[in-house]
């Protein structure tokens, strides 16, 4: 009896001498170690743990499968192994269903009578994990002798034990270090055709880094005019489906009776006019974006169906029995108030939280006025390329009246605004009359320079005045002469002017 087993123990280490020469990886090393001593010991399960902080973890074992590998998690002194981690002293348990200190945490499947034998591992006086196998009942000298081979082996693996930990250990800290290196990039990132550096846009551009790898459903909100669409492109083309197709439905703009067919397709003959089979959007967004504008503006016939295939994923054409699956990513958006519609019964709150998985929020321009002058030198370039101009740059009048502007269209409203400027002006610069009538009139843009600073009628022109002599004076050296020949009127009143106005004449 006791030669076969000396003649198990040296096979054992024999073998597993051969494994340390040939396994150059750690983590391959321990597995075959395990497998070795599974095969000639004929146990059921067996496992390295691995000291992380304060706890131990199962990082290498047989007969274990995943989860129950994930389950065997100990703290230091919980159970079997956390007392061998702790104390740095080996247990030997007869049999593990008479002992409270094992506490099967893997729930692994185990014969009726099993022991447990486990060892510590120590590199340079500390514990650094353990190892323990189960081994079928038996003597108390047959499990000493087992006891006896676990320690051999744990001091000829300590140094593999060891290099694997720091593995580990490396690959943890790289891995928090991507993540650190992502969560900046994302605060970095900023799409280049998006204008605007205040902390409201930033969050949106930090939001659109953190989603646009997945293929999460994302609501854009805001109000008319604060950059949706450009966002919904931005998320597109950041995302891995920016080789696939971006489709833009504007659900407002399609008549009730025309929506479900433009969304779903429909089969040749489903209704008047419908000639031939015809894809819907879903269809063509297949491997890219749908982007579905104005969501808020569907009737429930099609927010039923919209839900479905948000569900899952497939749907008919109009007319149609096929199934045909759609993998388009959504994006929706809208400048209505959807929960006011659920509270109305206009909108369904089903389709509602299968849309709001990921919503980004965009300000409107009156709460960024701080990134009017940026914008507004944006679009003075794009028109300037547009209509090949050369307008150099804007006035400070017409910047004081833009600041002071409400901007209900927000930046549509500010692009249209420079677009006109850009054409109307008759020098190179941007002048407050160049601007539409609305920023103008105090009246209709309710907060304007002149409620705001209780200025008058008087004052505005008198702005207009100043602006326009001091441009005139510019254009000519300060030569009060040549500007009043410029502006048609005469030396006398260009004094008279100047005096009156404060204006500052430059030598
Ligand atoms: N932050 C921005 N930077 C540059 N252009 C913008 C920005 N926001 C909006 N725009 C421009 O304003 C116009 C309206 O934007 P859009 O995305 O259509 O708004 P919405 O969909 O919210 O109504 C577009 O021409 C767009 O290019
Ligand atoms: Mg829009």
């Amino acid at each position: 009896m006791s030669t076969q087993n000396e003649n198990i123990e040296l096979n054992i280490l024999d073998k597993i001498s051969h494994a340390l020469v040939h396994q150059r990886n750690a983590s391959s090393l321990l597995r075959e170690v395990l497998d070795i001593l599974q095969h000639e010991m004929g146990f059921e399960h067996g496992a390295f743990t691995l000291r992380r902080g304060n706890i131990l973890v199962i990082e290498a074992s047989t007969g274990l499968n995943e989860d129950e590998k994930k389950r065997g998690q100990y703290k230091m002194g919980e159970g079997v192994n956390g007392k061998v981690a702790s104390t740095g002293k080996a247990v030997i348990i007869p049999d593990i269903s008479k002992d409270s200190s094992f506490l099967g945490k893997t729930k692994a499947k185990r014969a009726a009578k099993t022991a447990y034998v486990c060892v510590p591992i120590k590199h340079s006086g500390e514990v650094i994990g353990t190892l323990g196998i189960d081994h079928p009942a038996a003597s108390d000298e047959k499990l000493q002798k087992v006891l006896g081979l676990l320690k051999i082996l744990s001091n000829i693996l300590a140094d593999a034990v060891a290099t694997f930990k720091q593995e580990i250990e490396e690959k943890e800290q790289l891995r928090n270090e991507n993540e650190r290196l992502r969560q900046e990039l994302g605060v970095q990132f900023h799409p280049s055709n998006i204008i605007g550096n205040c902390s409201g846009m930033k969050a949106v551009y930090a939001m659109i880094a953190q989603v646009a790898d997945s293929p999460a459903t994302v609501l854009i909100r805001g109000e008319s005019g604060t950059g949706k669409e450009l966002v919904a492109r931005a998320i597109h083309y950041a995302s891995p489906r920016k080789g696939g197709p971006f489709i833009a439905v504007n659900c407002a703009a399609l008549p009730e009776n025309l929506i479900e067919s433009e969304l779903f397709g429909h089969e040749k003959g489903s209704f008047t006019g419908a000639h031939q089979q015809r894809k819907g959007r879903f269809e063509i967004a297949n491997g890219g974006t749908l982007f579905l504008d104005e969501i808020g503006d569907i009737s429930q016939a099609v927010q039923v169906r919209l839900l479905r295939v948000l569900q899952e994923r497939v749907f008919e054409r109009v007319g149609g029995h096929e199934l045909v699956e759609s993998n388009a990513r959504i994006i929706a958006a809208t400048s209505r108030d959807l929960e006011q519609a659920i509270q109305e019964n206009k909108f369904r709150e089903d389709l509602y939280y299968r849309l709001n998985v990921f919503p980004i929020i965009l300000p409107a321009l009156r709460e960024r006025k701080s990134d009017i002058i940026l914008l507004a030198d944006h679009f003075l370039d794009k028109y300037n390329r547009t209509y090949n101009k050369n307008v150099r740059r804007i006035s400070t009048p017409a910047i004081n009246m833009m600041m002071a502007y409400h901007w209900p269209g927000n930046v549509r409203e500010l692009e249209n605004s420079l677009e006109r400027a850009v054409l109307v002006t008759t020098n190179d610069v941007v002048n407050a009359y160049d601007l539409p009538p609305s920023l103008q009139t105090a009246q209709e843009s309710g907060t304007s320079i002149i409620t705001e600073e209780g200025a008058s009628f008087e004052t505005m022109v008198a702005s207009f005045e100043k602006e326009l002599i001091v441009d005139a004076l510019k254009n000519n050296r300060w030569n009060v002469a040549a500007a009043a020949r410029a502006l048609n009127t005469t030396q006398r009143i260009m004094h008279y002017k100047i005096e009156k106005l404060n204006i500052e004449i430059q030598k």
